[in-house]
């Protein structure tokens, strides 16, 4: 069986998450190369082995056949071209390429042939895209979706390591009866809630709402889906949580029915019992691999509404798990080497 050599460009909140995903993976890896940017040689564990983290230089991808990229879109823009041209399969965590037309954006229970198209490089979506598409593409294939509103509770490691000292310093200080810093937040993170992730855009939206909004219909291939987000950062480690609302054209079933389709969607697991309070929840979910979904019932204020809160590992299936996921598939269906068109 082939063996992959595997770069993790990035040893932040992502990059140390892809190691230990790949750690539990079936993924043959001959050899690991942890790349940063600073702190040469710090040693990474992984399956027996210690390898030191090595400097991103010229000739670095040379013989590697996968780069998972996890350091930002800064550097993704700079280097996974020449990690393409050095001979690997990038796949990329930033919002880099998502959005380019001729780069597959991929959730491989969503998409899986999307990745067959690539040319040297697949993006990973983004984390509040990818648990919502993996909860609502069954939902859209049997009844067709029109129109979501979501609003997101999105945890501080979605940021980086730096957003997780930040609110930890914070909790401390408050406790302490302390001044209260922010750097990587406009406004005290601690004991509040942002309605405000990545940039503001002219119409009023933030990033974080529009990408939403572009990469679902991008990764559900349906230009008609319209997406209205509100994208909120709360004080929680790990774990985006999300209230969903859909408006289906077809009518929908029973909601006994529905938890049941969702229930055997590939990645979903239905926690859904109010009446013994069991519902997913940010704490549980963390560390665990896959989509939780609960409180589903119907929208009564329109025909063909339904909502539910849909909850994943923003590190996990929103960022490494998704990742390894597609190197699996890659090397699963033997499709590392670029798809050269006819
Ligand atoms: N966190 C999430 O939930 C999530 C989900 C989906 C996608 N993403 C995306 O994944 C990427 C990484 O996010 P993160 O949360 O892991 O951020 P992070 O914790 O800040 O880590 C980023 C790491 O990349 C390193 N880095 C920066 N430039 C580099 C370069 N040129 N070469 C090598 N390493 C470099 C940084 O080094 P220093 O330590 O020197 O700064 C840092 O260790 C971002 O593009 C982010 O948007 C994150």
């Amino acid at each position: 069986m082939k063996e992959y050599r595997i770069a993790v460009v990035g040893m932040g909140a992502v990059g140390r998450e892809m190691v230990a995903t790949l750690e539990k993976s079936s993924l043959p890896v001959s050899e690991l190369l942890p790349l940063v940017r600073r702190n040469e040689g710090e040693p990474i564990s992984f399956r027996g082995r210690t390898y030191k983290t090595v400097k991103v230089n010229k000739g670095v991808f040379k013989g590697v056949d996968i780069a998972l990229f996890s350091a930002g879109e800064q550097a993704s823009k700079e280097l996974a071209p020449m990690a393409i041209e050095e001979g690997a399969v990038v796949i990329d965590n930033s919002n880099a390429f998502r959005m380019d037309p001729e780069i597959p954006l991929v959730v491989p229970e969503v998409n899986p042939l999307d990745a067959k198209k690539h040319k040297g490089l697949i993006a990973n979506p983004n984390c509040s895209t990818i648990q919502m598409v993996v909860a609502l593409k069954p939902l859209h294939d049997l009844y067709k979706i029109k129109r979501i509103v979501v609003s997101t509770y999105q945890a501080v490691s979605g940021t980086g390591y730096k957003a997780i000292d930040e609110l930890n310093e914070q909790v401390s200080a408050y406790i302490a009866q302390e001044e209260i810093k922010n750097s990587v937040y406009p406004h005290q993170i601690a004991f509040n809630a942002l309605p405000h992730i990545d940039v503001f855009l002219d119409n009023g939206y933030s990033k974080e709402e529009m990408k939403m909004h572009h990469e679902t219909r991008k990764i559900i291939g349906d230009e008609s889906i319209q997406v209205s987000a509100t994208a909120v950062r709360i004080p929680v480690v790990r774990c985006h949580s999300e209230a969903v609302n859909i408006e289906t054209e077809k009518p929908m079933p029973s909601v006994e029915e529905i938890k049941k389709i969702l229930a055997e969607a590939p990645g979903v697991t239905v926690i859904d019992d109010v009446a013994n309070d069991a519902y997913p929840l940010a704490a549980d979910c963390q560390y665990k691999y896959g989509v939780f979904v609960g409180r589903i019932r119907k929208d009564y204020s329109i025909p063909n509404g339904l909502n539910m809160w849909v909850v994943a590992d923003n590190l996990l299936k929103g960022a490494a798990l998704n990742a390894v996921q597609i190197a699996e598939l890659l090397a699963e269906k033997n499709w590392v080497s670029k798809d050269t068109g006819c």
